[in-house]
């Protein structure tokens, strides 16, 4: 039998087939852009999200010539936290404001307001973020409000996808706790804060566990995407979830570290587990009785993408890295601070920025290309740090993938920034969410009985990088001058003009 995942992500749709025995069979991807009408702001048509569902099924399957009766279930992930938003006929209302917008500051002020900081971090394990979903409905409310009159859904990106394919409004756990307005403990929508927020509960679609099947593939779908009309599709997962799910990172003491775009640390937890201050995300797992903590840097591989954009146009990545293997640990101490789109952990700051500092006439390009990858390092670091300050248990090993994850360089200055031995699975470079999703799509359709099983069966390790005493020292004095840079930066920050 066959198993379908698909991830919609903010620049492309993917579905991948495997098979549950001989894994990858089939992926394909179309891509899309996403608009930034104004400063700070970041939108996408939903229908970009559907119109790349459909042509990257089809593209599937047509790649693996299966028969799509053979198909168990589909799993469905995606990015996180974005707003759609739908009218009584079902219609999108407005373009979706995504996960990385950061147009709601003052939305978050009012939630710390109305709530008291301390009882939202109680209650859904996180802090009002810009990026989170519950200030952009407020946002809505507050600034659109002949949209917001006319709202009789909400759903995150994700779930459009999911309603298209099924008919139905559902969401899993996971994706639901990066609303900020689900209850961490119980993993249900949260009475206290939906009142508080005046947001009525009917807007809001039912939850599940990722594992469980939400509904079946419509008719109309059916006709659209060439899957088999009844066909079972499972609560899947939040992109990074569902990635955790995709590279086995599903037990405590086993973080998953990824270097894309963006870069996350995910630990697991068998509690609901939150950092005091709020400073980690804490959401549900995409696994029953699990949740996970979690830290993002919104500039990981981005950073090193614009810098070799602008510094290096044209340069293949391998070029660019090579010469600064050379440069000693350190980077002859310049510095690199990796918040070119804002940041999240440690900082959440929309208008943190980036730096280089300590240049001198010494330095050159291969100087300032581990500065970046440096850079990034203390910055994933700062995760691993409030991690282990909230009382987090030993981290045995770490999980990395992520298009950044593919350089030896990086993963090695990771595993001596980190202190940590880095482990690299076979589901590493080509797997992600959509892997995940398929998986979670397997335990649903009960190919395995649970998420372990699936992971047992089909993630296994396929290399490492150990960390090298000397190594470890020489960076524990670099990082702790990195870490003094936001502190001293942040009044230049403040007082520079709010571009993107
Ligand atoms: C997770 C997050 C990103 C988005 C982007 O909190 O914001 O992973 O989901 O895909």
């Amino acid at each position: 039998m066959y198993l379908i995942g698909i991830d919609s992500s903010t620049t492309a749709t993917k579905s991948l087939i495997i098979d549950a025995d001989r894994g990858i069979v089939a992926v394909a991807a179309a891509e899309y852009p996403f608009e930034t009408p104004h400063p700070l702001w970041s939108e996408q048509h939903p229908d970009l999200w559907w119109d790349g569902t459909v042509q990257s099924i089809r593209a599937a399957l047509d790649q693996s010539g299966i028969d799509p009766a053979e198909v168990a279930a589909v799993g469905v992930s995606g990015q996180m936290h974005g707003l759609v938003l739908l009218d009584e006929d079902g219609e999108v209302l407005r373009p979706a404001i995504l996960w990385n917008d950061q147009r709601t500051g003052k939305q978050c002020d009012d939630m710390r307001l109305w709530l008291g900081k301390e009882n939202l971090v109680r209650i859904t394990g996180n802090d009002a973020l810009t990026g989170f979903t519950a200030p952009k409905i407020l946002w809505v409310r507050d600034n659109e409000p002949e949209i917001y009159a006319r709202v009789r859904q909400i759903l995150l990106p994700k779930d459009y996808v999911r309603y298209k394919l099924t008919g139905d409004f559902a969401t899993d756990k996971a994706g639901a706790g990066g609303t900020a307005l689900l209850e961490l403990a119980t993993r249900e929508w949260s009475p206290t804060l939906l009142a508080a927020l005046e947001i009525l509960p009917k807007f809001l679609p039912t939850t599940h566990e990722g594992t469980q099947v939400t509904g079946v593939i419509s008719p109309e779908a059916a006709q659209a995407t060439g899957l088999r009309a009844g066909t079972p599709v499972v609560g899947g997962g939040g992109d990074q979830s569902a990635q955790a799910v995709g590279v086995g990172a599903i037990a405590e003491g086993i973080v998953a570290l990824t270097l894309g775009t963006s870069g996350v640390v995910f630990a697991t937890v068998n509690e609901p587990f939150y950092e005091p201050e709020g400073r980690l995300h804490a959401f549900p797992h995409a696994l029953p009785h699990k949740w996970h903590l979690m830290g993002v840097m919104l500039s990981a591989a981005g950073s090193l993408r614009w810098y070799r954009d602008t510094l290096a146009p044209g340069v293949g990545y391998d070029e660019l890295l090579a010469p600064a293997a050379d440069v000693p640990i350190g980077s002859e101490g310049l510095l690199f601070l990796p918040y070119l789109t804002g940041e999240r952990t440690p900082h959440p700051d929309p208008v943190a920025r980036g730096a280089f500092v300590g240049l001198t006439v010494r330095h050159g390009l291969p100087h300032l290309t581990r500065a970046v990858l440096e850079g990034v390092a203390f910055g994933l670091r700062d995760s691993f740090a409030l991690m282990q300050k909230a009382g987090l248990g030993a981290i045995h090993q770490v999980r990395v993938s992520g298009g950044g994850a593919r350089s030896p360089l990086w993963r090695q200055i990771l595993a001596d920034v980190l202190g940590s031995e880095l482990v690299t699975v076979n589901t590493s470079e080509t797997a992600g969410a959509a892997y995940g999703a398929a998986l979670l799509a397997g335990v649903g359709a009960g190919i395995w009985p649970d998420g372990e099983s699936a992971c047992a069966a089909t993630v296994r390790i396929t290399g490492s990088t150990v960390s090298r005493p000397s190594a470890v020292d020489a960076y524990h004095k670099s990082y702790e001058l990195y870490q003094g840079l936001y502190p001293a930066l942040k009044p230049t920050f403040d007082g520079a003009p709010t571009v993107r």
